[in-house]
């Protein structure tokens, strides 16, 4: 029935508008929302921070364990915080930017956050929306709804471009197009649609549309619960 906790996956490449569709969802649904390339974002930021070659996966794999991370699942304010510091800022920074896929490519460190995930989604009363790249396929594999958003190369990084004020459409494009493939090139986990996700995309659509057509379609899930 309606009340029922509803758990919902929503993965997808960068630029597809999974953030701002996300939380919107999960505000109009009074649900819960976890923002995973946040919790990606912060323990890069540590390393950075504490002097961690990020080029070698040893060095990164073997404190991997060391900074508590902690996100606040409010849609309307979500924070993250390292070592009680919040670092929702920082994380958005291009240094970090260029440096979370190496970070999140090493399975110590995927192992980790994905541990924290399950516990989050676990203990969301309400039911969550959990956002990410792996989420339908390795982190909630039982989610009961689970979305694939994409959106053509153009779009994106028009779309990440207007997000960076200034930013240069051609330099955003390739940034963009790296990260993506070395987030769906790694080995552990890797950005991919689940079997069992319905694919949305948004390239034509506006963030309205994509946000009615995610609700609608949690909406039918929770009346067949
Ligand atoms: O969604 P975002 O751009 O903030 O994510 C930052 C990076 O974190 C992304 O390049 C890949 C990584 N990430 C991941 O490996 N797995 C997730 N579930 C979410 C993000």
């Amino acid at each position: 029935g309606a009340a029922q906790p509803v758990i919902v996956a929503i993965d997808g490449p960068s630029g597809t508008g999974k953030s701002s569709t996300s939380k919107a969802v999960a505000a109009q649904l009074g649900l819960s929302y976890l923002d995973t390339g946040a919790q990606y974002r912060a323990i890069t930021w540590w390393m950075v921070n504490n002097g961690i070659d990020i080029e070698d996966p040893t060095a990164v794999a073997a404190v991997a364990g060391k900074p508590d991370i902690v996100s606040g699942t409010d849609p309307q304010g979500p924070t993250i915080t390292v070592d009680g510091v919040d670092v929702a800022v920082p994380i958005r920074e291009q240094d970090v930017t260029s440096k979370v896929s190496a970070v999140s490519a090493v399975p110590e460190v995927r192992a980790r956050i994905t541990e924290l995930q399950r516990t989050i989604a676990s203990s969301a009363d309400g039911g969550i929306v959990v956002e990410g790249r792996d989420i339908g396929t390795t982190v909630l594999p039982d989610a009961d709804l689970k979305i694939f958003l994409t959106a053509s190369p153009e779009a994106r990084a028009a779309r990440r471009s207007g997000e960076l004020k200034g930013a240069d459409l051609h330099t955003t494009r390739e940034a963009l197009i790296k990260r993506d493939a070395a987030d769906a090139g790694r080995k552990t986990s890797p950005l991919a649609k689940a079997g069992d996700a319905v694919e949305v995309d948004t390239t034509d659509l506006t963030l309205q549309q994509v946000i009615e057509c995610v609700v609608t379609l949690v909406e039918e899930k929770r009346a067949a619960k």
